[in-house]
């Protein structure tokens, strides 16, 4: 029986996954690098460094440490310009509504997400007040495909793996959903067209027919 949902964060709960994207498309295109929503697709739910490598990839020369490094925080100091200027009038209708018939049903919900900035969004959009509890990029060594983040957020709600809806829209995260024995929705990105999702979904509030 289910008795919770971890939600991926950028992409499934809010659009930050177009200012990642508008973001990269700035750096590329200062540094001379291909960038496509295919490579987009491919880094979804990576960790900002993995991001940073399979970007880069798409260029013809390396990059010492200390040049990446400089890079990411660029790359972050650009993206927390636009993403903490966000409100509650960016989490769409469909995406509270949900939360709330979540909650009345006693569905415990969580966040499992890649992004170091992840407690930032919750606190601008106010979904944070929806959530039971939060893991997110500062508090693991794995990034997805690793299950790592997912584990951890059903550790802090104390239910098992097999009891919780992972709800992704990263290839990434629903291989790691499965890795970590949870059942994985997909929404969206590049999680709709893996063969490996459970269930699909193109709005959000379609969960609830599953409780
Ligand atoms: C994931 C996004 O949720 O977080 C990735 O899908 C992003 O695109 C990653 O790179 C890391 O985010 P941040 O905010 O820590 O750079
Ligand atoms: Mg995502």
């Amino acid at each position: 029986m289910k008795r919770a949902v971890i939600f991926d964060l950028d992409g499934v709960l809010v659009h930050t996954d177009k200012i990642h994207y508008a973001v990269w498309v700035e750096l590329t295109e200062k540094l001379g690098i291909p960038f496509s929503p295919q490579v987009m697709d491919r880094v979804r739910g990576m960790s900002r460094m993995d991001s940073l490598e399979v970007v880069l990839s798409a260029g013809d020369r390396t990059w010492t440490q200390a040049e990446k490094e400089s890079l990411a925080k660029e790359k972050n100091r650009a993206y927390v310009a636009r993403a903490g200027k966000m409100t509650s009038a960016d989490v769409e209708e469909d995406v509270w509504r949900t939360l709330d018939a979540l909650r009345a049903r006693g569905v415990l919900l969580a966040v499992g997400s890649s992004s170091k900035n992840a407690p930032l969004i919750l606190e601008r959009t106010g979904l944070g007040e929806k959530l039971d509890a939060l893991a997110d990029g500062n508090m693991i060594q794995r990034a997805k495909p690793d299950p790592e983040v997912f584990l951890r957020a059903a550790g802090l709600l104390g239910v098992a793996p097999g009891e919780a809806y992972v709800v992704e829209d990263a290839e990434a995260g629903i291989r790691a959903a499965l890795d970590g024995g949870f059942t994985p929705v997909a929404f969206g990105g590049s999680a709709a067209a893996s063969p490996l999702a459970a269930h699909r979904i193109d709005r959000l509030s379609q969960l609830t027919a599953l409780f």
